[in-house]
């Protein structure tokens, strides 16, 4: 093969030149461009070579069965654009490269073999604007392989290789600006920062950063280690680095409570970049949400399961954004409700087709809100069973073997409760359970199979309980009829007292409320040592009015100001919110419709009102932004708060005085140096 390539080179040669000798490489010029290709690399041939050809400014060298670069290239004095792909480079000396002269611009070193780039190993290459190392066997590029001696560098071509670990120095690197790094289809599926860089010291020149990680092995964006790993002290700081593009599509991103806080942040700034390729990403896994954008899924979605604490034969899952727990058991093995399962602040617990016989008190009862138990074979129900549910919304415990409740049900504050599902089940109607009847019609609106809740014994057999005459709750005899009814009476009593009173609570609420609009008597004057006045909750849908109206507003007033903007990155938002909740005396809420419509608003400001709703005590103001609200979209709690309160419209005639009144002065605790933001000159508000 190499004699008769020397021998076609041979008659070439003697054609063209009138020299005669064998040589493997055909060293080329044409004007300033050089083209090498060796048939065997003979770096003394190459040598030679390029020592002819020192003012070359386009250099080939390609398809030649190189392993390395050749030394010589030290002679290309003038050399911008040099070509070394298609060899079999696998190293990268120190040296080699270092000794050309600062004028390469564009070195190619795509297909070849190269494993690693070395540290400083382009220092010297202070003109070199694009690198291109794409399909190689690339596995690593060292910490300081690209620093700011490449001060004109604008483009890493990476693509095509083995990295499983982008380190975000190469990303950020100091002096570089309208840059490009490009390792599209490479096994990435982590991050590290060896530098220690601190991304929010890079500044911003629009739109001059992007990153290609298509098609890479990334499962997630663990948002909360991201930003602590770039040191981000600031959200809103990330909009200030310059990112114009992290393309990370073809990714097989898992749905799932780690991806959660990111979503979250997709959601909140997605309207400030639309087209940004990292505010489309789209979800890999699972399968029912493939395909699916990031910022389309919906927020009860992002779910993991929780082997930690999950009972055998029950299936534990987290859904991070309401911290719900559900678990699902369903298995005849299991004889009893279990004892511990996961923490979670809301738990749905399901028991199917078990052999449970009895309920009692556990623990975790007081946050479970939907309890499911039919279908086993419970007869037992314990007296302490009910009095730990919390947040109890639903219980079934329909199709089981009940013949009788717990009498003490009837003394039960069942306000939380929204529905019970009894039937199924061989109640028994004789005098022990004559108050039954009398407590489901009571409470008819919470049994919804009310018709389907029937005597199993006793005259009545066969009816509903609530169809069943007084006269056939009978006992052989002994009559409590009369005793029962006499409780009942004074029980009935009872209840429309404690209702009138409650009704009564809120008029009076509202009363004192609708009738202190006086200038001085709701000048309130506060003390606090809290490091903030007020919590603005907003949403980013209202950033504009918040930003660019309300807070110049307050600010002017001398409030201190708990925004968005004082969110520590790194933690979840929600935390973020409690946090400015419980550091500023006053909680503003900025409500509008677009913000009730959008389910990751709600999510944002539900994590504050039902904490600030919980504690009595704090300072909430509701500021709406629409004329009309959909009070549809209102949650419930919400709408019993606005009903109590007033809450201030923007459309209002002068709205912003009122809001300022409704604020109240602050006067902090430590030193004596009050402040008096409110009203010193009426005049001065509006
Ligand atoms: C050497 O390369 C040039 C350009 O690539 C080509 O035109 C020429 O025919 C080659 N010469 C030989 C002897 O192969
Ligand atoms: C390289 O080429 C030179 C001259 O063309 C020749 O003398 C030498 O033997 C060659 N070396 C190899 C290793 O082929
Ligand atoms: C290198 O050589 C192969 C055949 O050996 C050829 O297919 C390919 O096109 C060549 N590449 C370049 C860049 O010359
Ligand atoms: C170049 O690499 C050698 C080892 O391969 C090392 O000893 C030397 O310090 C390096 N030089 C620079 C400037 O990095
Ligand atoms: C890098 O450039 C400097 C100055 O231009 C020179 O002194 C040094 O020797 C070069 N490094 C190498 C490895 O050639
Ligand atoms: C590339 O280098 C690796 C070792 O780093 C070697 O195993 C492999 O055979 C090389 N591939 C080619 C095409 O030279
Ligand atoms: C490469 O540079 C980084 C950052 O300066 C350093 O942490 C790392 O140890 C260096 N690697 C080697 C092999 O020297
Ligand atoms: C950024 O670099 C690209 C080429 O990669 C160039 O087309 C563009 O004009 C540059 N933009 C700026 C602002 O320098
Ligand atoms: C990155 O490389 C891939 C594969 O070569 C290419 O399809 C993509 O367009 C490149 N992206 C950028 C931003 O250059
Ligand atoms: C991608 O990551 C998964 C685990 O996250 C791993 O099992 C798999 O081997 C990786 N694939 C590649 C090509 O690195
Ligand atoms: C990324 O690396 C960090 C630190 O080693 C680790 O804590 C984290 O779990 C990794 N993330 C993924 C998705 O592998
Ligand atoms: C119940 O919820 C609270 C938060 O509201 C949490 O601190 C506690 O750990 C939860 N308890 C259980 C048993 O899940």
């Amino acid at each position: 093969m190499s004699f008769v390539n020397c021998q076609g080179i041979i008659i070439i040669f003697m054609l063209t030149l009138g020299v005669g000798f064998c040589t493997s490489c055909n060293c080329t010029r044409v004007n300033r461009h050089l083209y090498l290709n060796c048939v065997q690399t003979n770096e003394s041939e190459i040598h030679d070579c390029f020592i002819k050809n020192e003012g070359a400014i386009y250099v080939f060298v390609t398809n030649s069965s190189l392993t390395r670069i050749p030394k010589s290239i030290r002679y290309l004095h003038r050399v911008q654009y040099l070509d070394f792909s298609y060899n079999e480079i696998t190293d990268i000396d120190n040296h080699t490269l270092n000794s050309l002269r600062s004028e390469l611009q564009i070195l190619v070193l795509s297909y070849n073999n190269v494993s690693i780039l070395r540290n400083n190993t382009l220092d010297n290459l202070t003109s070199l604007q694009e690198l291109y190392l794409d399909n190689n066997g690339l596995r690593e590029i060292e910490a300081n392989a690209i620093n700011s001696n490449l001060k004109s560098l604008h483009y890493i071509q990476c693509s095509y290789n083995q990295l499983e670990i982008l380190d975000i120095g190469l990303v950020w690197v100091p002096l570089l600006f309208n840059y490009t790094v490009n390792v599209s289809n490479n096994d990435i599926s982590n991050f590290t920062n060896q530098k220690g860089i601190r991304v929010s010291d890079f500044k911003k020149f629009n739109d001059s950063l992007r990153v290609d990680l298509q098609s890479n092995n990334l499962t997630t964006i663990d948002a909360n280690y991201l930003l602590r790993l770039g040191k981000v002290e600031q959200i809103w700081d990330l909009h200030n680095t310059g990112i114009g593009g992290i393309n990370i599509l073809f990714n097989h991103l898992v749905c799932d409570c780690v991806l959660f806080p990111f979503a979250v942040y997709i959601n909140v700034f997605k309207f400030m970049d639309d087209l940004n390729p990292v505010y489309n990403m789209r979800c890999g896994y699972p399968t029912e949400l493939r395909s699916i954008p990031i910022s389309e899924v919906s927020i009860n979605e992002f779910n993991c399961s929780v082997p930690e604490n999950c009972p055998d034969h029950c299936l534990c899952t987290r859904t991070i954004a309401f911290d719900l727990i559900t678990v699902v058991c369903d298995s005849d093995t299991l004889d009893t409700i279990p004892y511990v399962l996961p923490e979670g602040r809301y738990i749905n617990l399901s028991v199917h087709s078990s052999n449970v016989r009895e309920l009692s008190n556990r623990l975790y009862y007081q946050n479970v809100t939907n309890l499911d138990l039919s279908n086993s074979s419970i007869s037992t129900v314990q007296a302490d069973f009910l009095p730990n549910f919390e947040r109890i919304g639903t219980i079934q415990i329909y199709d089981n073997a009940l013949t009788m409740l717990p009498e003490d049900i009837q003394n039960m504050n069942l306000e939380k409760l929204s529905s019970l599902y009894l039937h199924g089940n061989p109640f028994q109607c004789d005098c022990h359970t004559h108050w039954l009847k009398a407590w489901l019609l009571k409470n008819k609106a919470k049994v919804p199979d009310l018709d389907q809740v029937l005597c199993e014994s006793g005259p009545a057999r066969g009816k509903p309980i609530i169809d069943a005459l007084d006269s056939e709750f009978v006992c052989v005899g002994i009559n409590l009829v009369l005793v029962l009814a006499i409780s009942f009476g004074l029980l009935s009593v009872l209840v429309i007292l404690v209702f009138t009173a409650y009704l009564f609570r809120v008029s009076i609420k509202v009363l004192l409320i609708a009738n202190f609009k006086c200038f001085q008597c709701l000048r309130r004057k506060v003390s606090t040592d809290l490091p903030f006045d007020i919590f603005i909750s907003y949403s980013s849908c209202d950033d504009t009015y918040v930003h660019d109206m309300l807070i110049p507003h307050l600010e002017n007033d001398g409030f201190r100001l708990f925004t968005q903007d004082n969110f520590i990155p790194g933690i979840p938002i929600t935390d973020n919110i409690l946090k400015g909740i419980d550091s500023s005396f006053t909680t503003l809420i900025i409500l509008s419709n677009k913000f009730l419509e959008s389910d990751w608003c709600r999510y944002e400001f539900e994590q504050a009102y039902v904490k600030v709703l919980q504690e009595k005590e704090r300072h909430l103001i509701i500021l709406t932004l629409d004329k009309k609200l959909n009070k549809e979209r209102i949650p419930k709690t919400l709408k019993t708060y606005m009903k109590m309160t007033n809450y201030i419209n923007v459309s209002e005639k002068r709205y912003m005085s009122r809001l300022l009144l409704a604020l109240p002065r602050i006067q902090i605790r430590i030193g004596d140096s009050e402040r008096t933001p409110l009203l010193n000159d009426s005049a001065k508000v509006n």
